[in-house]
């Protein structure tokens, strides 16, 4: 059952989106040589009062786990959910995805970009373009009467042919009044195929991509995936909004 927002819904998602754009804008501009994931994850706070919203991160519960983080902060071969520590310090050369996911008079607007800290080498800043053009050529697929499988395949074309890494564990998704709704938006499809898209659809396109093999282990803690093989991985992700005329990007400031 995949829900469709109402004009009011519709209102709700937008200001969500909105605020959680912000919110990303103003911490990418912290990333800093010498910065830690802690400060970043208490700045994230700090920033979601300032725009009128709360967390829907913090105290997020799979299972009998219970994210403990405000914003995901994964760094360098951490692929997504890794969690801010004080002990954790950027450097030059690193890359940090920053994913935020807030809830605004009881919508939830989500998105992410992987900043580089400082200089960063060539083949880095190229995943992150490839990873940031590959979520561009997913919501430029997306259009009333198409497909789910439009935007995976939309996606999947832009970054296979230059022998980057889908990371296959996790998907984009739904969003709503919950964080996870139907349908599951996978990053790799055929087009034609999956869930028919339509006005009032609300989905979070997210591709997570690795420089090398897309496989992925599990941290003790539970959250943090990390690639198996140690490379690099960039993770880019908007909330757009299925509309009448084609499709609207929910989270820019
Ligand atoms: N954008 C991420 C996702 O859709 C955010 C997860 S927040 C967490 O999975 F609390 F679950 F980590
Ligand atoms: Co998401």
């Amino acid at each position: 059952m995949i829900d469709l927002r109402s004009q009011g819904d519709v209102d709700g998602m937008r200001a969500a989106g909105r605020a959680a754009a912000r919110v990303l804008a103003d911490l990418r501009r912290r990333v800093a040589p010498g910065v830690t994931t802690g400060q970043l994850d208490a700045a994230a706070g700090d920033l979601m009062s300032l725009h009128g919203c709360e967390s829907a991160c913090l105290g997020y519960v799979v299972g009998r786990l219970t994210y403990p983080g405000r914003v995901c902060i994964s760094v360098n071969d951490e692929v997504v959910h890794g969690i801010g520590h004080p002990g954790r310090v950027l450097r030059e050369g690193d890359l940090v995805s920053l994913d935020v996911v807030v809830r605004k008079d009881g919508f939830i607007g989500d998105n992410a970009a992987t900043v580089p800290v400082g200089a960063v080498p060539e083949p880095l800043l190229r995943l992150c373009a490839a990873t940031e053009s590959a979520l561009a050529a997913g919501i430029q697929a997306a259009r009333p009467g198409g497909n789910v499988g439009d935007i995976s395949a939309a996606i999947q074309g832009t970054v296979q042919p230059l022998g980057l890494g889908i990371v296959r564990e996790f998907v984009g998704h739904g969003v709503g009044r919950r964080m996870h709704e139907e349908p599951q938006v996978p990053n790799w499809g055929k087009k034609g195929v999956g869930p028919r898209l339509l006005p009032g659809m609300a989905l979070a396109i997210e591709p997570m991509i690795t420089l090398g093999s897309p496989k992925i282990a599990m941290d003790p803690d539970g959250w943090t995936a990390r690639t198996r093989d140690g490379s690099p991985a960039a993770h880019f992700e908007h909330t757009v909004l299925i509309t009448e005329g084609g499709v609207e990007i929910l989270t820019l400031p």
